[in-house]
């Protein structure tokens, strides 16, 4: 059993605040992943549990007790990196029987340890190779190996797929998530990437400037994201902002569309996050998937229309850049969608999931 909690977290560099406030807390078994730009404070995060790094203010816990105060090596945490840090005169199993080597392991039990780990990570062939003679792809299962040898109580990783080229990344994306399943070792990933944060999360910690932004599931952090940074930093296509102004007549929210005469009823919606006041200006988010285009719509949805301006097939779907008055929206559409470029068509977005923002503040109201 591995629980991970994180309170009230601060790290300053000089006086420069690097974190502020960071509360999180996991389970046992959870894949935490944090997400955010570049520069956003990941790494530090991470290397502040795994002991590399000081922290300022707050307190890390695991299975309650404390352990910032422990050495990194008297944490039972191993941390696999973007860069490998392979040993380059090492063979593939000596890197991996490193750690148990460093901790006095017999050679007997090195060797059954390896053997063990290098079949479930299928690299039982490669044991002999140095590290020069593998490509980008073993050499990280290589990396996750010396990782699990160790068989710490947490895992860290730092953006461990951004040297691998695209298709590579996805093929391990799928590897450490089936590693994750058999293994079930609580696990805190880094990356800037939203698909490899939404495909192989628990939980997700969406940061922005030092802070997390939102903490909770990957539904949660899709269909009900907390502001605009989470709404547009996860999902892709982006999810369209269009300018509105709140008119609630009786308890009901409706939304002039700034520029248009379109108004949107929107249906009432439990867990609204803040009242909304008569001419309040706020940000209609619509992802482009809620977009519906068919000859005939379901009740639930209500009609736009839109001119569309560009279509672009990607294969499975048509992404189709639409003009609704002034604003420029995308939405994401069947391959075999109804639409041509040039001519004002009807669409359909089911308002029960539409979201509503706050334009100044950003946090989501409806
Ligand atoms: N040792 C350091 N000294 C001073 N500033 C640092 C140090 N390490 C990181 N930073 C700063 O802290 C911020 C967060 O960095 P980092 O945790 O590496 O972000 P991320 O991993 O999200 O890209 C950045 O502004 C970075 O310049
Ligand atoms: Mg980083």
């Amino acid at each position: 059993m591995t629980s991970l909690k994180i309170d009230n977290l601060t790290k300053q560099f000089g006086n420069v605040n690097i974190l502020s406030s960071i509360n999180i807390s996991i389970d046992d078994g959870d894949f935490l992943v944090l997400v955010g730009p570049s520069g956003c404070g990941k790494s530090t995060l991470l290397n502040i549990v795994a002991g590399l790094e000081p922290l300022s203010g707050g307190s890390i816990t695991v299975d309650g007790r404390s352990i910032q105060n422990l050495e990194p090596k008297e944490r039972d945490i191993a941390m696999v990196f973007q860069s490998y840090a392979l040993y380059p005169s090492m063979t593939v199993e000596k890197n991996m029987a490193f750690p148990l080597r460093m901790r006095g392991k017999s050679p007997q039990e090195q060797t059954a340890k390896v053997a063990e780990v290098a079949e479930l990570l299928q690299i039982g062939h490669l044991l002999n190779r140095k590290p020069q003679q593998l490509s980008g792809g073993q050499r990280q299962r290589v990396a996750m190996g010396r990782a699990l040898v160790r068989d710490p109580k947490i895992f860290l990783f730092d953006e461990p797929l951004s040297n691998l080229d695209a298709k590579l990344r996805v093929d391990m994306r799928t590897e450490i998530k089936r590693l994750h399943q058999r293994v079930k070792k609580t696990t805190i990933y880094v990356t800037h990437d939203q698909v490899e944060a939404m495909t192989m999360a628990t939980r997700i910690a969406v940061m922005k400037d030092g802070k997390v932004q939102q903490f909770g599931t990957p539904s949660d952090i899709y269909d009900q994201p907390a502001n605009t940074f989470v709404a547009t930093f996860m999902g892709s296509p982006s999810m369209n902002l269009l300018p509105a102004t709140a008119q609630p007549s009786g308890g009901a929210l409706q939304l002039q569309i700034d520029g248009t005469d379109i108004v949107v009823p929107l249906p009432a919606k439990s867990g609204t996050a803040a009242p909304v006041q008569a001419g309040q200006s706020l940000l209609f988010g619509l992802r482009p998937e809620w977009f519906l285009r068919s000859d005939s719509l379901p009740d639930s949805h209500f009609g736009l229309r839109a001119a569309v301006d560009v279509l672009e097939p990607t294969g499975p779907d048509l992404y189709a850049a639409l003009r609704i008055g002034p604003h420029e929206v995308m939405a994401r559409l069947s391959a075999d969608a109804p639409v041509a470029v040039g001519a004002a068509v009807d669409f359909g977005v089911d308002l029960g999931k539409a979201l509503v923002f706050d334009r100044d503040s950003g946090v989501r109201v409806h």
